[in-house]
């Protein structure tokens, strides 16, 4: 133990790193429990270090995955679909084994078309395939740290114009009928939509940490003041180079993982690789602030 630092300072949270890049398991804590404050304090510390958090074996209900999910900040609602009834702020993402849609099956963060997308998403796992539907995830801090100088400077002043409704990113359907394809009708939100449009900048600066990442993913139509087709081929060399496998780590799910991303720096995939099996999950996602 270093000097000076107390027996009752020391915490439990030891963080054992998963990757090179990013993505740190947690083990020995039961986040049904209320922490201690110094454990919650190293638990925070690690989402910031780690940025993907894994903990596994927790028992957690839809109330107690909230009461956890609150110490992270307030709830942000995803716009286009409701929640449990019994607790609507924790929304379940559900794949039925006839299902012919993944939700989540491509490159982002959460909801960057809004104009404070999420901060945070907890994601607990309920029901798992015998094999697959594992998460990726991409450390979106180191992909800006590995571009040319060159190339930083040339995309340093670009804003990217993120379309929720983009009917393109969905072979010409709008979210709502391509959920129904997939099975997830009976969950769509009925309230009316607004434009789910927002303008970020391409380079963003954490707001706790004060580092830069390349903030892209597949909710991107186009840089502002671009037209599509002169946007795609700098934003196709993009959305490959973040996909690197150095940048990335790999979450193999068990029933009562409990995994915490940070949506500020990385983005994720759900791999569909499961066709005749189901996969059922409660997520919490929690409201961002404007990014800069
Ligand atoms: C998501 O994109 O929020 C869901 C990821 C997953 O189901 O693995």
């Amino acid at each position: 133990m270093p000097r000076g630092v107390q027996a009752q300072d020391r915490t439990c949270v030891a963080p054992a790193p998963l990757a090179g890049a990013l993505g740190a398991e947690v083990l020995g804590l039961d986040v049904s429990e209320t922490l201690v404050p110094k454990d919650m304090a190293a638990l925070k510390d690690a989402f910031l270090d780690h940025k993907v958090l894994v903990l596994r074996d927790q028992n957690l209900t839809p109330a107690s995955l909230l009461t956890f999910s609150r110490h992270w900040g307030d709830v942000h609602f995803y716009p286009y679909m409701t929640g449990l009834e019994e607790q609507p702020e924790v929304f379940e993402i559900k794949t039925a084994p006839e299902a012919r849609r993944v939700f989540g099956n491509r490159w982002h963060s959460d909801q960057m078309y809004d104009p404070c997308p999420v901060k945070a998403t907890l994601l607990y796992a309920k029901e798992l395939p015998p094999v697959g539907g594992d998460t990726i995830f991409s450390d979106l801090e180191l992909a800006y740290a590995h571009l040319s100088e060159g190339l930083k400077s040339l995309l340093a002043g670009l804003r990217i114009y993120c379309d929720g409704a983009d009917k393109s990113r969905y072979g010409g359907k709008s979210r709502e009928e391509w959920y129904a394809d997939g099975g997830m009708d009976e969950k769509l939100s009925q309230a009316e939509q607004k434009p789910k449009i927002a303008v970020h900048p391409l380079i963003r600066t954490h707001p706790e940490t004060g580092r830069k990442c390349l903030f892209i993913g597949d909710q991107v139509q186009r840089f502002d003041g671009f037209t599509n087709e002169e946007s795609a081929p700098l934003l196709d060399y993009l959305m490959t180079f973040i996909q690197r496998p150095e940048f990335t780590c790999r979450i193999r799910w068990e029933p009562g993982t409990l995994v915490m991303w940070d949506n500020r720096s990385t983005c994720h995939y759900a791999i569909a690789d499961y066709a005749g099996h189901g996969r059922r999950m409660h997520r919490v996602t929690i409201a961002g602030d404007v990014p800069f």
